[in-house]
């Protein structure tokens, strides 16, 4: 019965060994990537909209909070710590309701959501990727893994704008 005892505590020691150091190896992922869906991002103010042809073949909704939005409208580079940027992704599809209306074949909608992309500025966290956190997270919330993420920054520190490459429209 006692070595059963110390069986027991044994196992509870190893359990809670695990679970710290996954949880040490969960924040250091953290802390180079955007593993979070910021909250309240549907309810933010559009930026502007891009679509993309190819493999993407995609409409885009860019939205930001409201530190970013300050930001654009007062041209203020680089952005400040606290600015968030999303991208909203919907399939590129022809509207055939609306062609009917139209009385020809002209119209394309958003069609079923595929991503959300998201920029958090945080200029000491996200150091080391010019100052941004990059995420991603398919349609049913699922985060895009660290190979992904990898891509994002170099792309991105192409743009002129602080690694931003979407205007405001007004
Ligand atoms: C090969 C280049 C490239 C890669 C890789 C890339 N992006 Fe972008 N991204 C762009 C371009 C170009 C735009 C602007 C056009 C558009 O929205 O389609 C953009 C737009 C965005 C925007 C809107 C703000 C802005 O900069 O215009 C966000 C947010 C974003 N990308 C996040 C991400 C994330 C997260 C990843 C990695 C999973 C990623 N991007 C990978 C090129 C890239």
């Amino acid at each position: 019965m006692r070595r059963f005892g110390f069986y027991l505590v044994a196992i509870a020691v190893t359990v809670c060994v695990v679970a710290v150091i996954s949880s040490a190896s969960a924040q250091s992922a953290g802390s180079v990537f955007v593993t979070k869906i910021p909250v309240g991002y549907r309810d933010w103010k559009l930026i502007s909209v891009a679509h993309e042809e190819a493999n993407l073949n995609s409409f885009g909704a860019v939205l930001g909070n409201d530190v970013a939005i300050q930001a654009y409208r007062d041209g203020k580079l680089p952005f400040p710590d606290g600015a968030i940027i999303a991208a909203l992704h919907y399939r590129f599809v022809p509207s055939e309701e609306n062609n009917k209306a139209f009385g020809q074949t002209q119209s394309f909608v958003a069609g079923d959501p595929t991503n959300v992309q998201f920029m958090v500025k945080d200029s000491k966290k996200y150091a080391s990727t010019g100052g941004w956190g990059y995420g991603h997270f398919s349609q049913d919330g699922t985060p895009g893994g660290d190979a992904l993420l990898k891509t994002c920054s170099p792309c991105h520190a192409k743009a002129v704008r602080d690694s931003v490459f979407t205007r405001y429209s007004r």
